[in-house]
């Protein structure tokens, strides 16, 4: 992360602040990236590169936990591609009755973590606990952090997460507000599309990077184009959006501003066209194309109508780099079409066309990797209430 040092505080601070600062934000606290079954890897690594102050990286069930300041974790959430969402631990303690846990909440200092006027979203969950009625537990935490939460300011929404196991109990605040994968580019897109965290972990898997040539012959809205687009002018995922620690007493706007503006000054625009999407359908490639004429930064990609089993790579650019799809399945394969029958003419048209490109696929069976005659990886992951994988890999020749 930029040093933010040499940027100016606007006003001395009050005893408040102080406070903020003292308990909050200049100790090192725990947090945990979410990630999506199959992200973890990834989210790792971008963990690991993001910054050294980022300690104690470890996975677990669910995600990716590890140590930093507050002003760290901020960056993290503006820089990081692979989680839905980073929560920041704010207490553990062990509880097994009603009165423990109140003289718990009441040592908690509410007010310096969170903004007065706010809807609270109190999300519990209990397992293998005495206490463990999750209303009940809300309704007690709720009566003790509300009366404590009186600063005026302009109304925001913040989920406090309460987990119980086996009597320990976790609270945890949601840093990120909507899920991460909204990276408030897209205004709208075709049904069930493929999340973009999901997306930016095949283009890293696959090893795409800021020179590679991109294929995403059956782009849909365009959410491979767009992510790929990002990462080749240098733009951190979360430039374009909001997040609820924006709202926090122990953030500092004047910093953050400071390390997006740093950020800014090392996008780069590319001039010649990198990425190719093409879809057979016009009416979800108009929102990829409605996306391009807002932002600046994707007139790198070109966008065409076109069926993928009309394409000739070398027709569009004499490098070979990464093709990626996402193709139809289930009912939204349509008609009569054999699924097994789809993918072994996508596996033959890459085998003929695409000859030392790098492939990531999308598909629901594994045997459907098998079909495509491809030499891919499975990854595994969890998209839209399915087991799918990413099949990793290159094409002979
Ligand atoms: C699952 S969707 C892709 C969604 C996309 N990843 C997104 O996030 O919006 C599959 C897409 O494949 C397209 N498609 C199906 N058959 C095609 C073909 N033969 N050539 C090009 N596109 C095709 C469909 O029109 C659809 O937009």
């Amino acid at each position: 992360m930029p040093s933010t040092k040499g940027n100016k505080q606007a006003s001395a601070p009050s005893a408040f602040e102080k406070r903020v600062k003292r308990r909050v934000s200049a100790r090192v606290h725990d947090f945990f990236a979410v990630c999506p079954p199959g992200l973890k890897t990834t989210c790792q690594k971008e963990l690991a590169a993001l910054d050294t102050d980022i300690q104690e990286i470890q996975p677990l069930p669910g995600g990716v936990a590890f140590r930093t300041k507050l002003p760290t974790a901020c960056f993290a959430n503006l820089s990081l591609g692979s989680p839905s969402k980073v929560l920041m631990r704010i207490a553990s303690f062990k509880a097994d009755n009603f009165s423990t846990l109140e003289k718990k909440i009441k040592q908690i200092d509410w007010e310096l973590f969170l903004p007065g006027n706010t809807d609270l979203n109190i999300q519990v969950t209990a397992h293998k606990s005495r206490l463990y009625h999750s209303g009940a537990i809300e309704e007690r935490c709720r009566a003790i952090i509300e009366p404590r939460l009186f600063t005026p300011g302009n109304k925001s929404e913040q989920s406090l997460l309460i987990r119980a196991d086996h009597d320990q109990f976790e609270l945890s605040l949601d840093m990120s507000g909507e899920l991460l994968f909204k990276r408030g580019i897209k205004q709208k897109v075709i049904k069930a599309p493929l999340r973009e965290n999901l997306a930016f972990a095949i283009l890293k898997t696959v090893g795409f990077t800021k020179q590679t040539v991109l294929m995403d012959p059956m782009c849909g809205s365009g959410t491979f184009s767009i992510e790929a687009a990002m990462i080749q002018a240098n733009i951190p995922p979360g430039f374009y959006r909001s997040f609820a620690f924006e709202h926090w007493p122990g953030f500092r706007k004047e910093n953050f501003n400071y390390l997006k503006t740093q950020a800014q000054k090392n996008f780069s625009m590319e001039e010649d066209s990198r990425i190719f999407a093409s879809d057979i359908d016009g009416s979800a490639l108009s929102l990829l194309e409605d996306a391009i004429d807002q932002h600046e930064f994707l007139k790198t990609i070109q966008a065409r109508k076109t069926d993928f089993f009309d394409i000739q790579p070398n027709q569009l650019t004499p490098k070979k780099g990464v093709v990626v799809l996402n193709p139809p399945y289930g009912k939204r394969l349509g008609g009569d079409m054999d699924i097994t029958h789809f993918f072994s003419e996508i596996g033959k048209k890459l085998t003929a066309d695409f000859k030392g490109w790098r492939v990531g696929i999308i598909y629901p069976e594994k045997a459907l990797g098998k079909a495509m005659g491809l030499p891919l990886q499975p990854m595994p992951f969890f998209h839209g209430g399915l087991d799918l994988f990413a099949g990793i890999g290159k094409v002979r020749g």
